[in-house]
């Protein structure tokens, strides 16, 4: 062969198999979403640690046993909440501050090190809420940080833009900065799962207005349920009076049922609803399910896979209704082949008590149903 052959011979075929890689990827793009997203199965948040202002202020403070004591109860994945927007430069560059960088390093690798899934995340960034744009370069700036440092991770750790956008921070603007922020952490990690929700808290029936970067299959889509508030929050401290009037307002705008106290004039808050049970009649189970199938439907029509990302009830609700609402969402859950994870595990919605060390067997039965 002259040498201009042997050129033209060798650049042909790395042509080739440049081009069955792309071949293949874009084959098994949607399959391997959906696959990944059955190894998501059935998961749990470790919430209120490295979401809360600094670990430990929200009562939670991660132990290495919990990965153990989570794979060994039966679930296949951990969503790991994280506040990177209080451990960060405020000015530019934006920097990272090392130390909490090392802190997630090691929560992602004892999940791992269990063979958990993890879903790891950006949470809290509370400034987004009141006012974002002038946060923009920050946000964009700490998913480069983010993006680069995972980069090479293995896929077993997939990444969630953004944890419920909401009020200032809307569903038309979230459709922008999402695309940016998925262009940055795609072009440094191409082939790992990416995870994205709607707008407004995540609500499924906000999924419509969602944009996605069509042409990439490899993002799992995640929504949150914490429907009906007044049962799910009844006494949540955070779930003020304004919250909830907003959730009204919210819930018009895509025409979502409202529940019978709304009214312009109504002056209660989250405490007004102590004391609300849930017994899964036909009318609270259709209420629920008519939410989810919103959701199916969406996915059936985008081909994309479903995550439920959150779900539970705060701790002020009786224990038999707090079981009931948990074990019919996980079965509805589950039956429309979506992954989960519960919201959360050891502070105030806890499915486990760090204090006796044991799991709140009722709970943990209804997220992970005793083999029969
Ligand atoms: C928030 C938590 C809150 C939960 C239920 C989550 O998205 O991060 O702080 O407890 O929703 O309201």
């Amino acid at each position: 062969m002259t040498r201009t052959v042997k050129l033209f011979a060798i650049i042909a075929m790395t042509l080739t198999v440049c081009m069955s890689g792309v071949e293949l990827k874009a084959e098994q793009g949607d399959a391997h979403a959906f696959e990944m997203n059955k190894h998501l199965g059935r998961g749990i948040n470790i919430g209120n640690a490295l979401d809360a202002p600094r670990e430990g202020e929200w009562g939670v403070t991660i132990k290495e046993e919990y990965f153990k004591i989570i794979k060994d109860a039966g679930f296949d994945s951990v969503r790991l909440p994280c506040r990177w927007s209080n451990h960060a430069l405020k000015e530019a560059p934006y920097t990272i501050d090392p130390v909490f960088m090392k802190r997630v390093d090691w929560a992602v690798n004892n999940a791992l090190k269990n063979n958990l899934y993890v879903m790891l995340n950006m949470h809290h960034y509370v400034e987004l809420y009141e006012d974002p744009l002038p946060e923009k370069e920050r946000f964009m700036a700490l998913w480069t940080q983010i993006a680069e440092h995972y980069k090479d991770y293995p896929d077993t750790l997939l990444l969630e833009i953004f944890n419920e956008p909401d009020d200032a921070f809307t569903p038309e603007l979230w459709n922008e900065w999402l695309k940016e922020a998925h262009a940055i952490i795609r072009k440094a990690n191409p082939t790992k799962t990416i995870v994205i929700g709607p707008g407004n808290d995540n609500w499924t029936t906000f999924l419509k207005l969602l944009e996605l970067p069509e042409d990439d299959r490899n993002i799992i889509v995640t929504v949150h349920y914490y429907f009906p508030h007044d049962f799910t929050h009844q006494g949540a401290e955070w779930m003020t009076h304004e919250k909830l009037m907003q959730n009204l307002e919210d819930k018009k705008r895509v025409g979502q049922p409202l529940p019978a106290w709304a009214s312009d004039d109504w002056e209660g808050d989250s405490s007004t609803f102590l004391g609300t049970k849930w017994m899964g009649t036909d009318e609270e189970k259709k209420y629920m399910t008519d939410i989810f199938d919103i959701g199916v439907a969406w996915g059936k029509k985008h081909n994309r896979p479903l995550n439920l990302g959150e779900f539970g009830v705060y701790e002020k609700a009786d224990v038999a209704s707090r079981v009931r609402w948990t074990t019919f969402i996980v079965e509805t859950a589950v039956e429309r082949g979506m992954s989960f994870h519960y919201w959360e595990f050891c502070a105030n919605f806890g499915a486990y008590d760090p204090y006796k060390k044991a799991w709140r067997e009722p709970l943990l039965n209804a997220l992970i149903p005793p083999k029969k």
